[in-house]
């Protein structure tokens, strides 16, 4: 398939530095701390890794604040070192992805300490500045505005108060990001996770808000996927990365619709090649993300079906299940009690047999769980911070308020990673900057390994599968089953080959005989599943995920 992109037999592996290894004993990781473990990458399987920000930043939301786009924290590290990590990667035939946040800047990026220094800067206009803020609120709590003392005018913040948004509309801006990137690409790194990047075109004038739009903030229908925003990738491509081999470009994409993303990831609209959507991570909540409730399969398979429709003639989707931003996908859908080994492999299975790219969150790969906090006090989100504070001062519980952050707050996601059994989970000599999951005693790393039956073989076993097996990547894609409260069932197929694959989504038995041909099928070669002994027949055990091949 010579004319097909790379990417779409590519699996992507996220790392959230900070949360990965520490190498220096400060309690927080570096990127010394991903070159020591680039086995562990390598032996996975991955194509890519995707480091999040390690820019200089104050850190106020965890790098996705940047003060300086053309070095490297401190705290992570320094330019020699991510080159260093450049250069061991691609030794090993991996690709370096970054991370790359312009919807907004640092408040203490020298762009903003400019424009704010006086109403006639000359990048007064870099930012928005009114004297009357609009209703806009932030995801972050409170209101889209922070009042600066000095001029008396506001700026907007769609994120924190410390993320000032970048005023697009100003080719000068423009400019100055598009020069950026290409120092990146010159430099060596293959592409960008484009962070919220479908939020950079606001609504001239930035009228009131009254809906939201597909984002729960006040205000989102007038920049989530914004007027021009076709035309500010088209630009991008154009001044970035046309003329470039082998590159990959994913866009963050709140709020996106199957509509919005046939375009933007039309290759012949030289947009982006995928973006990341929301909607199936928005299946168990309404609103809100502090109070979600049990996910309806069916709806899952509704909304990822017609993703996998929409996209099938041209464009193309990413696959994930977690990121830095969600809670770990086995507490979630999963059961992280009896059946942790089982869900997760049934769960990542289910998500690796679609079309598109998949991509891995560092400890995915080895049925992490969510963390039970105790206390306000452990956690470290901006996000879960600032709804805490908000909710108490307006006379919520304060328990009861902890206990419905528990499920969906980002931190689930952000403990340290789990090497193995010692007291810091080998992540760091010193202490962890976030507490370290208990459980690690238990999974870890080193234990996934030694076992062949672990979550992280499995991982391994989709990975392999999805490199050797064309009708992975490209297979056409036909859900079944639609109307099963518990049996996810598909088919892929490519030319003479057909996949079937089915999972049961719960931990009673279901089966498969509704399918079409359900005996032929479950008579055919079986290619991965998580069951033990190799299950024959059409009934399914809790958990149990199968893929035949015909
Ligand atoms: C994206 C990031 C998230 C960050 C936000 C603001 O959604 O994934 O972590 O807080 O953008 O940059």
């Amino acid at each position: 398939m010579p004319s097909e992109p790379w990417w779409k037999s590519a699996v992507v592996y996220q790392i959230y530095p900070r949360s990965f290894a520490d190498s220096d004993g400060d309690g927080i990781g570096d990127l010394g701390g991903v070159r020591a473990h680039l086995d562990h990458l390598q032996a996975l399987g991955i194509d890519v890794l995707w480091l999040s920000p390690i820019y200089p930043s104050p850190q106020d939301d965890n790098g996705y604040d940047i003060s300086d786009y053309e070095d490297v924290d401190p705290v992570f590290g320094t330019l020699g070192e991510l080159d260093a990590l450049l250069a061991d990667l691609h030794a090993r035939g991996m690709r370096l992805v970054m991370d790359l946040v312009v919807n907004h800047t640092s408040d203490e990026h020298p762009w903003f300490v400019e424009s704010r220094a006086s109403k006639d800067s000359p990048k007064r206009d870099w930012y928005f500045w009114r004297e009357q803020p609009n209703n806009w609120t932030s995801a972050f709590s409170g209101s889209a505005w922070e009042l600066d003392e000095a001029t008396g005018e506001h700026y907007l913040h769609v994120f924190s108060r410390k993320q000032p948004d970048l005023n697009w509309e100003n080719p000068d801006v423009r400019e100055a990001v598009y020069s950026m990137m290409n120092r990146w690409l010159d430099r060596g790194v293959d592409g960008f996770r484009m962070d919220v990047v479908n939020f950079i075109s606001k609504t001239p004038g930035l009228p009131d808000g009254a809906t939201g739009a597909g984002w729960r903030q006040l205000g989102g229908e007038h920049y989530v996927c914004g007027p021009r925003i076709h035309e500010f990738l088209q630009e991008m491509h154009r001044e970035v990365f046309a003329g470039r081999d082998a590159l990959l470009n994913v866009g963050e994409m709140p709020g996106v619709t199957i509509e919005d993303a046939k375009l933007f990831t039309d290759p012949a609209r030289h947009e982006v090649d995928m973006v990341f959507q929301f909607e199936h991570v928005n299946l168990d909540q309404d609103g809100t993300k502090w109070k979600p409730f049990p996910l309806d399969l069916r709806d899952l398979k509704r909304s990822f079906g017609r993703w996998q429709e929409g996209l099938a003639e041209s464009g193309w989707n990413s696959l994930y299940w977690n990121n830095h931003d969600q809670p770990r996908i086995v507490s979630r859908w999963g059961d992280d009690g009896e059946h942790r080994v089982r869900s997760a492999k049934a769960l990542g299975t289910l998500l690796h047999l679609h079309r598109g790219t998949p991509y891995v969150y560092q400890g995915e790969e080895l049925g992490m769980t969510n963390m039970a906090f105790g206390s306000i006090g452990e956690f470290r989100d901006i996000e879960a911070l600032n709804h805490y504070a908000e909710a108490v001062a307006e006379g919520e519980d304060p328990a009861a308020v902890l206990a419905s952050m528990q499920p969906m707050n980002r931190d689930n996601a952000r403990t340290p990673m789990q090497w193995d059994d010692s007291p810091h989970a080998g992540f760091t000599a010193g202490e962890p900057w976030i507490g370290v999951n208990p459980n690690h005693a238990e999974i870890n790393a080193a234990a996934a390994i030694a076992d062949r039956d672990s979550v992280f073989h499995h991982y391994r076993r989709l990975i392999e599968l999805r490199h050797d097996e064309p009708a992975v990547a490209l297979g056409d894609f036909t859900m079944l089953l639609e109307d099963d409260p518990h049996v996810y069932a598909f088919t892929r197929a490519l030319e003479g080959t057909e996949l079937l694959v089915v999972v049961n989504v719960s931990g009673e038995p279901a089966s498969f005989a509704a399918i079409p041909d359900a005996e032929a099928w479950a008579g055919a070669e079986l290619v991965l599943t998580n069951a033990e002994p190799e299950p024959r027949g059409l009934e399914l055990g809790p958990w149990e995920a199968r893929v035949h091949r015909r």
